[in-house]
């Protein structure tokens, strides 16, 4: 028996209202949503039509996208959970067609995740090549051997780094101008490792093999060099502590004031 799918049910009905509201936008929504069966089979046409070029134009793209959401496990369930994490978590999303459609952080991060797929199967040239046309498209430049959970919010996205040997983990937030780098100082295993349910605020830049607890907020335009507990916040260039987190999962509540309660 097929599996109910809300998310795609949802996603159909506010295509079809969409169709209502702008007929000038049918035949786009009728293309990229209600001509498909599932959230995947959307989600790839939308991604290759985007991301094609005269090397790999769409057709050849949609087929290495569809291998990929089909063959890789969990795959489904991530898409699913980073809709759902865009949808609570960014107060300017009324729809959950709205990432799919019109999101580069969350399009950027679903092409990453073929991209890592491919990665991880040793066809490094053609991952290589999907990180370097997701960067032309969508401004946002996540290294395909990087490992990142689910649950994920990029919110607006443009100038997000994610370097080589980052690891992020579920339920994290991060906004514009995130870098997650090395120092420049090391080889080998040299960029930051976040831990789930972390909020990382505009421009923040986490440099360094280092560790980001569980539920710890970094300030906006904070440099961190040095680990962060879990359930702390961080702010300043360089960073320091400013005191414990006001929430217990600060990405999910995405408050990227500074209360009274966290030392400011
Ligand atoms: C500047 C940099 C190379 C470190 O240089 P360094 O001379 O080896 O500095 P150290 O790490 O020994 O730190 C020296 C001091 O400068 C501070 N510091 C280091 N980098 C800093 C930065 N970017 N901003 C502010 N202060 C910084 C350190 O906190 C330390 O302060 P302290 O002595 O009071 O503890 C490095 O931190 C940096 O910023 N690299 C840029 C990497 C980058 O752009 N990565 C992106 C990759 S995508």
């Amino acid at each position: 028996m097929k599996k109910a799918d809300p998310i795609w049910a949802r996603i159909r009905e506010e295509a079809q209202e969409g169709i209502q509201n702008e007929p000038l936008l049918a035949s786009f929504l009728n293309s990229t949503i209600l001509s498909h069966k599932t959230l995947e089979d959307a989600l790839s046409y939308h991604l290759s039509s985007k991301l094609e070029s005269l090397t790999l134009p769409a057709l050849g793209l949609r087929e290495l996208i569809d291998e990929a959401f089909a063959n890789e496990k969990g795959i489904g369930d991530a898409i699913r959970a980073d809709l759902v994490a865009v949808h609570d978590r960014d107060p300017a999303c009324r729809m959950f067609c709205q990432p799919l459609l019109y999101f580069k952080g969350f399009q950027a991060l679903q092409a990453y995740r073929v991209a890592h797929y491919y990665w991880n199967r040793g066809r490094y040239h053609l991952a290589l090549f999907l990180q370097s046309r997701i960067s032309e498209v969508f401004g946002i430049d996540i290294h395909p051997a990087a490992r990142i959970g689910k649950g994920i919010l990029i919110d607006h996205g443009t100038g997000v780094v994610i370097g080589e040997t980052a690891i992020v983990g579920n339920n994290v937030s991060m906004l514009h101008e995130v870098t997650l780098g090395g120092t420049g100082k090391e080889r080998g295993d040299r960029h930051p490792k976040v831990a789930d349910g972390v909020l990382i605020a505009a421009g923040a830049k986490i440099l360094g093999n280092v560790k980001i607890g569980q539920g710890a907020k970094v300030a906006a335009g904070a440099v961190v060099l040095r680990d962060v507990p879990p359930h702390t916040t961080v702010a300043g260039v360089p960073a320091k502590p400013v005191g414990p987190t006001a929430e217990e999962v600060p990405a999910l509540v995405m408050d990227q004031y500074f209360s009274d309660g966290e030392g400011l």
